[in-house]
This record gives C-alpha cells, structure tokens and sequence, in this order.
C-alpha cells in the first residue's frame, strides 16, 4: 500500500492555497491531522509546518477515495488535485487555507504511523513528561512549531544586527577549563590524559576576553553554555547565550548597542515599538523596592522597610527581628481587602512558609478599623502609623515579613507577585525592560568563609571605589549591568579589570592562594599583562528571550530537544549508563555505594 516519492515534488505547501488559487492543479504533502468520512466523501486536514489544507476525497477519483479512506492520523500522503472554493458558507476564517479545498485525482501514501500517543494539536492535554518522550511528535504540534520558527527569526535578527554593527562571530571551545560563572561544571573525561578532565564551559567568558587581548575588537557568538545547577522554568543544563564583548568602550556604549538591539528585536518579532533610553534602577533600590535584583516593574505593590517603627513595638517577632540585625518589611495589598477571603490569606501564609517564612502577619484596613492579630500586641499608635506610612486606606490588607533579610527579601518578593497576579496587576500583553545597575562586587560567603564575586571574578569595580577594595570590600560597587524584562534576568555583563594588578587583588580578595591562583587563572592574568585594551560585554540568555516573546510559561517551550527539572532527556534516555570498557578507557571506576 506505501508509495515512493517517483517525481511527484510540491507545488505548494500545506498553508499558502487561498481562493487565488483556484481552479490550479497542486500537489501537497503533509501528516494527517484528522480524517472524516462524511457519507462516502472523505475529508482530510493535511498538515505541514506552514499550515493546514482540507483535502477532499470524492466520487470524482473512486481510487483515491479508497485509498483516502485507508489513512489514519499522522500518515505521510501526497495527493495531487484541484482547488476548488469551497462550498457556500463553509469556509474557515480562522485557517489561512479556509476559503478552499483540494479535491484530489490521485493520493500516495507515502508512509504509515503508529498510533500517537497523544492528539497532536494546539489542545493536547497529554502530561509533559509524555510529550518529551516522544519529543519529535510534540514538535510537530502548531504552537511549538510557531515557537521553535520563532526563535529561528530572533537568531537571525540578532545576527543580522550584530553584523551591521561591526560584530565579528568567533567560535570558541567547549572541551576546556573551568570557568567561574558560579555554577557546578560538567566535566568530560580525557582518554589520552588519565585522570584529567576538560570542563564544559558555563560561559566563554575567559575566551572573550582573550579575544580582545587578541584584537578583535567587537566579538559575538551564539553559543552553547553548560552549568550544573538547580533547574527551574526559566533554567536548564544546557543553554543558549548570545555572548558579546568589545574594547575600547565603557558602560554607555554597551547599553546604548543592547538597546539598539532590543529595539529591533521587539520592533521585528512583536511589532512593538520601545522607549529607549530604557530606566535604570540601582541594584540597592532593587532590593528594597522590590526585594530582588530581577524586578517585575509592571506594576507597584512595593515593598519597605518599616524598622524604625518597629524596633520598639510590643510585638516581640518584630522587636527580636531588629535586635538581632534583621528586617521587617511590609508591603500594601491595595484593595485586597475587598476580594481577599480568611481562606486566600492562610493559603497565602502557608506559601511564605513553604518558602522558609516563619509566618505571615498581616493588618486588614475594614471602614470602622483594622483587623488584625497584631493590634493587641503592636498598639494602636504603632499601628497607625505603619498603616500611614504604607499609605493604607480601607480596603487593604498590609502585609508583613520579619527575619533575615536575604530569606524575607525572597519571601516578601514572591509574595508580591503573587498578589500583583491576585489583583489582576500584571498586564501580559505589557513588555519592560529595565537596567539593574551598580551591583555590589563582592559578597562574603557565610559557606565558604570568603567573599565570592556577585558576577564574576572578572568585573571591574567602579573607578571611584578601588580604593574600598582594601578597606570595605563589601561595599564596593561593581561596573556591572544587568538586563531585566518583565521580572526576568534576560542579560547581564560587565566592563572587565583589563590591569594584570587590579585582577590578581581581585583573586587573592577571594581567597586564592598564588599557587591556586597559577593553576586555574595563570594564563588569564598572563594575558593581561601584554597590552590589555580596556573592554567590556554582556551575555543573553537566548532561551529565555524566546520563551517571553513566545508568551510561553517555560524556556522549555522554545528549545527543540529540552531536559526535564532532573536534567534528563526523556527521549534519549541520557544521561546513562556505559560499558565498562568505556570507564577502563578512561581509567575510571566506578564508587558503586554511591549509585
Ligand atoms: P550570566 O551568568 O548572567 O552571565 O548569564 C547570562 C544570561 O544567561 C541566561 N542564563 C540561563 N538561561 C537558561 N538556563 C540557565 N541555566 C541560565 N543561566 C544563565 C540568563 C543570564 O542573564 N559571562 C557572563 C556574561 C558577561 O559578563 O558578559 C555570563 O554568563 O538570561
Ligand atoms: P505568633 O505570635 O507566632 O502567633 O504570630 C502572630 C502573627 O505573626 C501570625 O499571623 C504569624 O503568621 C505572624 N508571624 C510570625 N512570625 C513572623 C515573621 N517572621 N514574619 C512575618 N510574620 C510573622
């Protein structure tokens, strides 16, 4: 019953045939998205990645009618036949192809297919970890097909870009060193060398650099990045990067070339026109305002640090709070009294706690006064002042967290967009952009008893503060910049230490000894030494891009082949086992109490 292709070739494709094409002798192949028998007349929805065309199988070719009749969904056909306008009153306004059929003369069934295990349309239902099975059927679905095409036109404008503005695309290892973006590294075995390992890179950073070291003056690349970490919606093992750096510029020029790009980007992909320049907010004013370095600035609901009133309270979690150097914040759920149920507010304190909050209190602003549990313990006067200085009015619940600030910073952040999605704040269709500037440089870790760099040990601190590098560390600031959309880190970069002495200062801050410092950054900080022009660049992550422009809830929506949370590839099976023999080759042995 299958056919060979012979030279039966397209004429068109599944998604472009309109009434102009009526009466024209086409040939189209494509999948079976669905096939009906309606009294003897068989009608097919052919389905190729442009779209979808109704062929109709009639008494006009008695042979191609039985064989139509023997289709199941997801064959391969080809037929060949005429459009036809379809008949009055039928026609689809929602298909591109809707004002007409192909009635067909001839039909090869070019291959047959199991059935799918799940309808291949824009309403599957199927369980995701089904759909990542059998990935290659998923991807035949509309919505992933549109995503996937459309991240092929976000690449292809960003190269177009970058080459039109001097970019050259450098290629760079992926068999190499580690290098420190903060994440875990993947590590690849080598066979000739025993019991060295390359690492998978978390970033060309160090490459680009040495690019500039190089002369090239204004690098770029699509690149792969891999990172052993935590993953979540928005982050997975393997990811996509457009890398750039460039010399001879300082922090204006960087942001002035990104927001020339998001502006085309947003203009091509979505028709949106942005306003450049783009806000900035200060990393501090981050933190306070929004209690993260990633705000959602569509909408307020900002929180503050309440203190000052506080600290003599009667109310003993938040006195305690402030004795032991912690903070108490607060932020005005306006009008959520009026829609909020006991119920909305306990669900509400349970996610807090799910997070690590010890609790949610809260102050209920009614007409004839608040409701609250604090009230007995806070005091009238205190009450009302923190309800003043939240801008209280009746009708809005105040809510509160107490503690460590880097747990309520977390705590009271995702509290806020959980009730700017309550109140019906967050207006999809709206697109910010907004610079995270002046990032603190360094941050002392608790863990590890030194300070780690909040981007990477290669950011410039900002000129005004070197001197702090030996007095205050902690509070010198870095010339780094970060690009948020709509509560999303897309971006972010730096301008680089290019002197050899601020860069080895940098190190041994970080408690490098020299020997370690040699065997990991010797090259790096070598290659300083010979004429380093100043430079900079920034890194996107591609994926995420796509998945904001694609309106998509996860960055796995928009790459082909994704790994699950795990970090496994459903379809694949990998990671895996391998034979022993493999292992041997690369004298490793296995700890088998360990697996
Ligand atoms: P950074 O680590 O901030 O900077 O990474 C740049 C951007 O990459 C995206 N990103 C990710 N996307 C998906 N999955 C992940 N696991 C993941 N991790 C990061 C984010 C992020 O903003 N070398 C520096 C850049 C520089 O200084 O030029 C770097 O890699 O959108
Ligand atoms: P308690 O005195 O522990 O019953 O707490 C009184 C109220 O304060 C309750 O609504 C708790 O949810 C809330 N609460 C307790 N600890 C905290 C905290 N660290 N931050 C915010 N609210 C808290």
């Amino acid at each position: 019953m299958l056919s060979n292709l012979g030279d039966w070739r397209r004429t068109h494709d599944c998604g472009s045939l309109t009434e102009k094409n009526v009466g024209e002798e086409v040939l189209l192949m494509g999948w079976v998205q669905r096939r009906r028998d309606h009294g003897g007349v068989i009608f097919v929805d052919l389905r190729d990645r442009e779209g979808i065309t109704q062929i109709v199988m009639n008494e006009s070719s008695p042979e191609a009618r039985e064989t139509g009749d023997a289709v199941r969904s997801e064959y391969v056909v080809a037929v060949k036949g005429k459009v036809v306008p379809r008949p009055e009153g039928m026609a689809n306004p929602n298909l591109k192809t809707g004002a007409i059929d192909v009635v067909v003369s001839e039909i090869k069934i070019l291959n047959q297919s199991l059935t799918p295990p799940f309808m291949i349309d824009e309403h599957t239902d199927a369980a995701e970890d089904v759909r990542l099975k059998y990935r290659y059927l998923d991807l035949r679905r509309p919505q992933l097909q549109h995503n996937i095409i459309m991240r092929h036109n976000l690449t292809r404008n960003i190269r177009e870009y970058m080459w039109d503005n001097g970019f050259i695309d450098i290629e760079t290892p992926f068999l190499t060193k580690s290098t420190p973006e903060g994440a875990r590294d993947y590590l690849v075995p080598s066979r000739v060398n025993p019991g060295r390992f390359y690492a998978l890179p978390q970033s060309p950073q160090m490459f680009k650099q040495l690019l500039m070291v190089g002369g090239y003056d204004k690098y770029f690349q699509i690149v792969r990045c891999f990172r052993d970490e935590d993953l979540r919606a928005d982050r997975q093992p393997e990811f996509t990067q457009l890398d750039i750096e460039m010399s001879f510029i300082d922090r204006p020029d960087v942001m002035n070339l990104i927001e020339g790009l998001m502006e085309r980007l947003f203009d091509r992909l979505l028709g949106i026109k942005v306003t450049r320049p783009f806000p900035t907010i200060l990393y501090k004013d981050a933190m306070e305002l929004y209690g993260h370095d990633a705000p959602d600035t569509r909408f307020g609901l900002h929180l503050k640090t309440i203190n000052d009133i506080v600290a003599d309270s009667g109310f003993k979690v938040f006195t305690d709070t402030v004795k032991n150097g912690g903070v108490v914040k607060a932020v005005n759920a306006e009008g959520a009294g009026k829609s909020f149920s006991r119920k909305d507010i306990d669900e509400l304190a349970a996610f807090v706690e799910s997070l690590g909050a010890k609790g949610l209190a809260y102050i209920k602003i009614n007409e004839d006064g608040y409701q609250s549990p604090l009230i007995k313990f806070l005091g009238e006067e205190t009450t009302a002042s923190i309800v003043k200085s939240m801008n209280g009015r009746p009708g809005d619940i105040i809510f509160f967290g107490a503690g460590d600030k880097a747990l309520v910073n977390l705590t009271m952040s995702k509290l806020r967009l959980k009730l700017g999605r309550m109140l019906g704040l967050i207006d999809d269709g709206r697109f910010d952009l907004v610079w995270v500037l002046e990032f603190p440089l360094l941050e002392w870790s608790q863990e590890d008893k030194r300070y780690v760099a909040v981007h990477h040990p290669f950011t410039s601190p900002m000129d005004e503060d070197i001197p702090l590098l030996k007095t205050d560390p902690a509070s010198v600031r870095a010339k780094a910049y970060d690009l948020v959309l709509n509560g999303s880190e897309i971006g972010g970069g730096s301008i680089r230490i290019h002197r050899s002495d601020i860069q080895k200062e940098m190190f041994s801050l970080m408690g490098f000894s020299d020997e370690e410092l040699k065997n990991r950054f010797g090259f790096f900080v070598d290659a300083l030494k010979y004429g380093t022009p100043p430079h900079g660049g920034i890194a996107f992550g591609i994926d995420r891009i796509a998945s904001i422009f694609a309106g998509a809830d996860s960055i796995r929506d928009v790459i082909a082949f994704p790994k699950t949370q795990k970090a496994t590839d459903l379809m694949c099976e990998a990671p895996n086992i391998v034979d022993d023999k493999q292992l041997k080759e690369l004298s490793i042995k296995l700890d088998k109490m360990n697996i």
